[in-house]
């Protein structure tokens, strides 16, 4: 039976020794030590022995056990180390590959065009001023000369949280607000970016949306710094070559109001799809403050005059940036944040 044992042992070990992969040891190890294994059936015989045989043997056979399993472990080891440098050799690393970037994100074509507008006054010598989201009615409406029941309240569906507070509607408060708290100093030099929101909602309208405010107040503004300004913006924002129009319209806290359109930059001012054959595109409301409005807030209408204009920043990033859907800047598909 030792002899037996003898023979098993070799047999095992050099069996192990010339395996190549690990399945093949896998089944050396059923084939040896398994239920029906080699060793496992030399070990079940060994009832037919004398008991003075038997714990001879029973220790050879343990001692064998543990041997085979020893080598198979160690050969499975040898085997997993030798594959790695296989690979590593195989697998060959160019460390002189450019390394592989993370996409870095990017600012929103609104944050780009807001930055832009920003750049453009502050450069004329604005102020950023900056007011709440959600508004008191006095400053919404009433210090912009539009009281209770007026008819211009029609003009912006607003969103209310009560009687007297609501989202604001426009960014017009800040002009207010501003001017209540620098009365009587001059000049009032601000722009006002922000949010705003309407109960509007389609391809051209959106109900949260932004705008940009602006308000000069001084001695002696007229009509025709208003008319510079705005044209100074419009050939920073849309080309040297625009001109701009106002055509007369009607705001509350302005007298007098205008409509400016621009000079189409996509025909020049022949007509063309972008103009509807007009030659023309709106791009805001402007005028001359109010004396009311100017009076509400502190300042005295027979000594100082002031313009204002108000745009809405979805439009001209529209209008910039050739996008025909007003629904695409919120929302976020990256495909489209990307392009800008
Ligand atoms: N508040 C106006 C609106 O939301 C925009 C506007 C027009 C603002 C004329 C002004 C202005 O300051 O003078 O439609």
């Amino acid at each position: 039976m030792l002899d037996m044992l003898a023979k098993l042992k070799s047999t095992a070990l050099s069996a192990i020794a010339a395996t190549r992969d690990m399945e093949a040891l896998k089944e050396l190890r059923v084939r040896f030590l398994g239920k029906k294994g080699e060793l496992t059936v030399i070990s079940r015989s060994m009832g037919n022995l004398s008991p003075e045989e038997r714990p001879g043997i029973g220790q050879a056979v343990n001692l064998l056990k543990e041997k085979i399993e020893q080598a198979l472990q160690e050969h499975m080891e040898r085997l997993a180390a030798s594959r790695l440098s296989e690979r590593l050799l195989k697998e060959k690393v160019d460390v002189t590959l450019p390394g592989r970037a993370f996409a870095a994100g990017g600012l929103h074509p609104l944050s780009l065009i807001t930055g832009e507008i920003e750049d453009i006054f502050t450069g004329m010598g604005y102020q950023i001023a900056e007011g709440p989201q959600v508004e008191l009615d006095h400053y919404s409406f009433e210090l912009l000369n539009i009281p209770k029941g007026h008819p211009a309240r029609e003009m912006q569906d607003s969103f209310y949280f009560s009687e007297n507070v609501l989202l604001r509607p426009h960014t017009s408060p800040v002009q207010a607000r501003t001017m209540q708290k620098m009365a009587p100093q001059l000049p009032v030099k601000i722009i006002c970016p922000g949010t705003v929101y309407r109960r509007d909602d389609d391809a051209t309208h959106s109900p949260m949306f932004h705008q940009v405010e602006g308000l000069l107040v001084d001695k002696r503004v007229a009509l025709a710094d208003l008319k510079g300004t705005l044209l100074a913006f419009a050939r920073r924002m849309f080309g040297a070559e625009r001109e701009i129009r106002l055509r007369p319209s009607y705001f509350p806290f302005t007298e007098p109001s205008a409509e400016v359109d621009i000079s189409c930059f996509a025909c020049g001012g022949e007509g063309c799809r972008l103009c509807k054959g007009s030659g023309w595109i709106e791009i805001l409301g402007a005028g001359m403050v109010h004396p009311s409005v100017l009076q509400m807030s502190g300042y005295d209408p027979d000594k100082v005059s002031g313009f204002a204009f108000g745009m809405g920043v979805e439009r001209i990033a529209m209008l910039k940036y050739g996008i025909n859907d007003m629904r695409l800047l919120f929302e976020n598909d990256t495909r489209f944040l990307s392009q800008f």
